[in-house]
């Protein structure tokens, strides 16, 4: 048996993963092990302290499921999530730093694929706690070109904070739906304006978040994939400008760019012609996508 100083043992673990075929999967494991192991070394791990993080993750593991994925979870309030999402913008607008295109942030869990599609205006708050509100704006690119036909798949939790997939084991889709914009790029839909809610907290995630005094309040958002043909597609929030917890994002989302006023209105005509008979609000904002193809450099 090899007699292993620590140096030694990382480079021979690297070493081990340098006949990996695909170089990128080499890339990847060989810093994944150095940073691994400089981990333990910088904070001297110990045995016990390493079974613990075993048994947290085989946790996270065994509590995940399609509607709970609490790894997803575990990366967004470890700021890895808002990490990749950064790195890709970055990526996508050519150069790591300032992009025209509007700013992404995280998916979180609970987006759930195969919302209807639905025609401009349809209401996706009926039978959903919260206030209605006004939903509209435009898609464009960068140019401010807008984009006919963009999809906007739309999701959100409720005015009590709670997703769908939150109330029962055998939940039915609500405040979810997809839009396609007209001629002029516009969309328009309504819903309910969301709440602040807590992270699922009665996980693995939730003790550690307990256990390090963390905050686990997400402030007011309602979640937007946006795409069109030519363009990178775009996971984004809208935040609800006020909102309790606005600049204390348990997972790191919140960006000053995608925080909308929600204007409050009395009962009456909105704008999209539907008579309103209570209060209402509307949040308008407009989505700019970046172009698929990296333009040359001039
Ligand atoms: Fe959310």
């Amino acid at each position: 048996m090899s007699d292993y100083n620590q140096d030694k043992l990382t480079a021979d673990v690297v070493a081990a993963f340098a006949k990996t075929p695909d170089p990128r999967l080499r890339e990847i494991m060989s810093a994944l092990v150095k940073h691994l192991h400089a981990f333990a070394r910088e904070v001297d791990l110990t045995p016990e302290e390493w079974l613990a993080g075993i048994r947290f993750m085989t946790a996270t593991g065994q509590i995940s499921t399609e509607k709970r994925p609490e790894f997803i979870l575990l990366s967004d309030t470890l700021g890895l999530s808002m990490m990749i999402v950064s790195l890709a913008q970055a990526r996508a607008s050519g150069a790591r730093g300032a992009t025209e295109a509007t700013e992404a942030t995280v998916e979180g869990p609970f987006y759930w694929p195969g919302a209807p599609d639905l025609p401009l205006g349809t209401d996706i708050g009926e039978g959903v706690p919260g206030e209605p509100t006004l939903y509209l704006g435009r898609v464009t690119d960068c140019d401010g070109k807008p984009l006919a036909g963009a999809l906007l798949d739309v999701w959100s939790g409720d005015g009590d904070g709670k997703y769908d997939v939150q109330l029962s084991d055998a939940p039915t889709m609500k405040a979810r739906g997809r839009f396609r914009t007209d001629a002029e790029g516009r969309y328009w839909f309504w819903s309910i304006r969301p709440t602040y809610y807590p992270v699922p907290d009665d996980g693995p995630v939730g003790a550690m978040m307990r256990i390090t005094n963390r905050n686990i309040y997400r402030p007011g958002h309602i979640h937007m994939q946006v795409s069109a043909p030519g363009h990178v597609m775009l996971t984004t929030h809208i935040f609800v400008g006020g909102s309790p917890y606005i600049d204390e994002d348990a997972v790191f989302g919140k960006r000053d760019s995608l925080v909308v006023d929600f204007d409050k209105h009395p009962p009456g005509k909105a704008v999209d012609g539907r008579e309103m008979k209570a209060p209402y609000h509307s949040a308008s904002f407009d989505f700019r996508l970046a172009p698929a193809a990296l333009k040359a450099a001039a």
